[in-house]
């Protein structure tokens, strides 16, 4: 049977295809539409080729490029960019990194990372295809790695220590994002966050690459390590190369570290309020998606969150809806909202003491 997402129609074939990540190609689709000068595409590790497909058409781009390694992927892949009439489309069955290591290789304004499992392998190279103001939009689907199911192999792939809580899916995109950083300030890169989010089984961030030494370093001085006390729930993080905290700054027990990980934005704040109108034209009628990237728009930008049932049970307390929590707060002149990466948490920018106190008062008296 045929699928038909956004501007395409893809044949069932041999390619795989997964209609879960629709969010994932509209909401880039909708990110992209905001900047100016996208003239070409890189579509890395395309498999059907839906996602160039739909760039070139939806951004109307001068022309795509799409890769794909394996033989009868690149089969179907031929035939779908032939059946959607992309005049202006390049297909190679060849992986990314040779292609990348051509001598004097094209370069591209949006490049698409979107493999199996982690993208890590494919980052060094795809820099190489890449110019100042490129974006570089990727997908890391070894997503129980990068949330502390699996301590050495997030070593080994991201030389970063997972966290293994609730903070784990902010954590895990922190250190995909921070992982690239590194390897972007080697090619003398910094990089601006667009737009970053996870969502059922992947993370997905979209970043512009800044030209310049200076640019690189102030990212790389973005990244540092996120604090969890085990004992009164403390939540902190800090830029820097090194960790100056070993126990928790307010009842002195053991910590659990994380890092290092990007601690700056998730999110470009200027395009908060076009990208919002800019999904909901892209994604049309999908109400779900729609919502949850319109929240995703609201959520603060900044580091971490407090799960509301942990933080009552420390204090014995029936656990408490969030949104009143968050509520309360906000009438105290606190930034707070819940957040996409875990149900039950809030973002805020009162102190724990500030937050129990809440909890307390709400408990006693009421909403
Ligand atoms: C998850 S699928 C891509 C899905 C596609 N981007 C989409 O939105 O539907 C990953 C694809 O990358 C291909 N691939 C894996 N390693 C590759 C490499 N080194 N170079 C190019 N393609 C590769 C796989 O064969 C597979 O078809």
């Amino acid at each position: 049977m045929n699928y038909t997402e956004g501007s395409a129609t893809i044949a069932d074939g041999k390619a795989f295809i997964n209609p879960k990540a629709k969010l994932s190609r509209d909401a880039t689709i909708a990110y992209a539409r905001l900047q100016p000068g996208i003239k070409n595409a890189l579509d890395a590790t395309s498999a059907t080729g839906i996602r160039g497909i739909r760039y070139c058409k939806e951004l109307g781009l001068e022309e795509v490029t799409l890769l794909e390694i394996n033989k009868s992927s690149y089969g179907s892949l031929k035939s779908n960019v032939e059946s959607n009439s992309l005049k202006n489309a390049k297909h190679e069955n060849i992986s990314v990194q040779e292609f990348c290591n051509r001598e004097q290789p094209m370069k591209f304004d949006m490049i698409d990372v979107d493999p199996f499992g982690s993208p890590a392998p494919y980052m060094f190279d795809i820099l190489k295809v890449a110019h100042e103001n490129s974006i570089i939009a990727f997908t890391a689907t070894d997503t129980a790695v990068l949330c502390g199911a699996h301590l050495s192999a997030c070593i080994k792939t991201y030389d970063a220590v997972p966290m293994h809580n609730e903070l784990g899916h902010e954590a895990g995109i922190r250190i995909l994002i921070g992982f690239f950083a590194r390897l972007a300030a080697q090619f003398n890169y910094g990089v601006e966050l667009g737009l970053s989010f996870s969502y059922m089984h992947y993370m997905r961030a979209i970043v512009k690459l800044v030209k310049g030494s200076k640019a690189a370093l102030s990212s790389v001085k973005k990244l540092g390590f996120a604090y969890k006390c085990r004992k009164c729930g403390w939540v902190g993080s800090e830029q820097g190369p090194f960790t100056r905290i070993s126990r928790c700054p307010l009842c002195s027990s053991e910590i659990e570290t994380s890092g290092r990980m990007w601690l700056g934005s998730l999110i470009d704040d200027d395009l908060r309020p076009e990208l919002a109108k800019s999904m909901g034209e892209v994604m049309g009628s999908d109400k779900r998606e729609y919502k949850f990237m319109e929240s995703l728009a609201l959520e603060p930008d900044m580091p971490f969150y407090y799960s509301i049932p942990k933080l009552t049970k420390l204090m014995h307390l029936p656990s408490i809806s969030e949104l009143v929590l968050a509520k309360r707060l906000v009438e105290a002149g606190h930034v707070a909202s819940t957040t996409h990466f875990e149900k039950n948490c809030i973002k805020t920018d009162a102190t724990i003491e500030e937050i129990k106190a809440a909890i307390t008062s709400i408990s006693k008296n009421g909403a």
